[in-house]
């Protein structure tokens, strides 16, 4: 079965599915985008992935390709038509189509949707737990305005390359000052050396991560206190756990950094016990 994306107004094979070469997103990385979990045929937390789509534009000064009810009906059948039961969506809206220039075209351009989706193996998800993942420190080389999901992503491209080719999965970003800021495509939380979870806050550095705003409902539903503090690197390699969010791997535990154990060396209780959690708490949206 070929896959179908959406692109402005056509469902269409990926093969005949393409942007026009003068589109701001391809030529100046003008454009924002969300990825989104669907498991057991059901969207995840897709009202806050909205909610920020919505801010990311508003951000940028792009318009809103839609409204809201017919976007997330064409994202459903974005999934229906890929058959997705677990999965995830991709959608990125950019400026439009426009000569080249790098000032903004006129405010009549229309935006350009594009939405595909993709089926992941529950297996696979479930080892990276069960085994937990590598990780690298980088310097955080990113521009500063990082709480906007732009498609700009070479930076964070770079890192989790930098990671793989030390035979790692992420790269964890660390600021001027020694303070860890975010991964590559992941926030990052510890369990520090008195048992307490932590996460930095995200008003500054991070994108505020819908996994990581989901994972805040998680703890409080179970009576377990987050602190939203900034933590360093040294704090973070002695800490008792470290776990990851995203829409793409909800919570996974991170053994390794630089090539030293965290903790004990294998996934902690905390990562687990949150997990096992999420997905009844979050929002869920029938496909
Ligand atoms: N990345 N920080 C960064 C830099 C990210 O790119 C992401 C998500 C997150 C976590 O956000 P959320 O919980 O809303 O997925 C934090 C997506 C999954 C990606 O680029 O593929």
């Amino acid at each position: 079965m070929p896959r179908i994306a959406y692109i402005n107004g056509r469902y269409l094979p990926h093969s005949e599915a393409a942007v026009h070469i003068e589109d701001r997103g391809y030529q100046f990385a003008d454009g924002v985008y969300e990825v989104c979990e669907i498991r057991h045929g059901m969207i995840v937390d897709l009202t806050r992935h909205l909610d920020r789509l919505d801010r990311s534009l508003s951000e940028l000064a792009i318009r809103r390709p839609m409204s809201r009810p017919a976007l997330s009906q064409v994202i459903r059948e974005v999934c229906r038509r890929n058959r997705v039961k677990n999965g995830l969506f991709y959608l990125q809206v950019t400026r439009g189509v426009a000569r080249r220039d790098h000032v903004y075209p006129s405010a009549d351009t229309p935006p350009s949707l594009v939405i595909s989706a993709k089926i992941t193996d529950p297996a696979v998800i479930a080892k990276k737990n069960e085994t937990g993942m590598k990780a690298i420190t980088m310097p955080d080389n990113r521009w500063d305005r990082v709480d906007i999901k732009t498609v700009g992503l070479l930076p964070n491209a770079m890192a989790r390359q930098a990671a793989k080719d030390k035979g790692a999965q992420e790269a964890i970003y660390v600021d001027a000052s020694g303070m860890v800021t975010e991964g590559a495509a992941t926030n990052v939380w510890i369990v520090d050396k008195d048992g307490v979870l932590v996460t930095r806050p995200a008003e500054r550095g991070i994108l505020r991560g819908i996994t990581r705003t989901g994972l805040m409902d998680v703890t409080s539903e179970l009576g377990v206190k987050v602190e939203e503090r900034e933590f360093s690197r040294d704090e973070m390699l002695s800490a008792r756990e470290v776990f990851i969010t995203a829409a793409t791997s909800i919570c996974f535990p991170i053994v390794e950094i630089d090539g030293q154990p965290i903790g004990n060396g294998h996934p902690g209780a905390m990562a687990e016990r949150i997990r096992t959690s999420f997905f009844d708490v979050a929002e869920k949206t029938v496909i």
